[in-house]
């Protein structure tokens, strides 16, 4: 495929897009401030207007565009391709210069671990560094699946080329089924990242707060291990919150409790939706929705925390509200990648 020069009206950024890329993560990859949240055509942030030349629309109903957006002709850089050179318009933000400018990779699966009955950490190894900040994510084109999926990685940038991902099994979903089941050892893929903007903020004395639910264990676990790595938690607490639906859906502990600061300044806080579901497993730990304990845990302290969190919608919808419209905790200390 063609190389195409995208340039930006009323600025003298340029950039280029190369083979299969869409713009946005062309203009990623150049460094550009590209405003962006799903990658994924669901969150409308990554909107832009196109001044001159021609573009393939990967997803020309994505719903990431209102009718109003689609009347003014607005399209999504995520989901387009430029066919020829291209101006646009769109404002450059300093908050979304990638603080690693993603890349693609061939990496391959070396081995996997279960973590819960649906929950499994994938393992892949690719040439070079694995270069990322913890929370951050990849998208991974997975032979026999038609596009790309959007993965958080568990572990830490490494100088072994080490990328762990956790995979929560979605039934009759194509992409974990693939994963789960017909996955072998020595197949390859293609690792392409790190994208995401919620990743962990060393230039603050707060405690941190992780709240994951599902898969989004994942980059929770991930910004654990990176505080703990960086010494942050010499100085301050960490509360990791994990929402299941059941009492086998829990996990995390057994990975957080490998930290040496576990049950010292890293507190665990497991919650539970169904405690009554699954015959014969007791729970006597908390129950009820995530965002309810933490507010529980945190209430007079709740605007003084950093957090971070990934999980369903609903679960990450709720935290917003309560943090951002409840308490008025400071847009700045929130961290999510809204994902579709
Ligand atoms: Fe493009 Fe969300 S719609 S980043």
């Amino acid at each position: 495929m063609a190389n195409h020069r995208i340039s930006l009206e009323g600025n003298s950024c340029e950039f280029q897009q190369e083979g299969q890329d869409t713009v946005l993560r062309a203009a990623l990859r150049a460094g550009v401030g590209f405003p962006y949240e799903c990658n994924s055509g669901g969150c409308g942030s990554c909107k832009f207007d196109l001044l001159e030349g021609e573009i393939e629309n990967l997803w020309p109903d994505a719903p990431g565009l209102t009718e109003r957006d689609r009347r003014k002709n607005y399209l999504l850089a995520c989901q387009c391709r430029a066919t020829s050179d291209l101006k646009i318009k769109m404002r450059p933000a300093q908050e979304y210069v990638p603080p690693i400018a993603p890349q693609r990779r061939k990496a391959t699966f070396v081995g996997a671990v279960d973590l819960t009955h649906d929950i499994r950490e994938f393992r892949f190894v690719a040439e070079g560094e694995a270069d990322f900040l913890p929370g951050q994510y990849a998208s991974l084109t997975i032979p026999g699946i038609e596009s790309p999926r959007a993965y958080s990685m568990s572990n830490l940038a490494n100088g072994q080329g080490e990328w762990h991902f956790q995979v929560r099994r979605v039934p009759s979903g194509s992409a974990t089924e693939r994963l789960f089941h017909q996955l072998a050892m020595g197949d390859e893929v293609e690792i392409d990242g790190p994208y995401g903007l919620a990743w962990l903020r060393e230039d603050n004395p707060r405690d941190i707060a992780c709240i994951a639910g599902g898969s989004g264990l994942a980059p929770m676990i991930s910004i654990a291990r990176g505080a703990s790595a960086a010494g942050l938690l010499k100085t301050r607490n960490l509360h990791f919150f994990y929402g299941g639906r059941t009492p086998r859906d829990i996990c995390g502990e057994s990975l957080l409790s490998q930290l040496p600061e576990f049950g010292k300044s890293i507190h665990f806080h497991p919650v539970v939706s169904l405690p009554e579901q699954d015959p014969g497993e007791t729970w006597s730990g908390a129950t009820g929705y995530v965002h309810d304990v933490v507010r529980s845990e945190l209430h007079d302290r709740i605007t003084d925390v950093e957090f971070y969190f990934a999980g369903p919608p609903p679960m990450t919808k709720a935290l917003q509200e309560m943090l951002m419209v409840g308490y008025r905790v400071p847009f700045e200390q929130v961290h999510f990648d809204r994902f579709f």
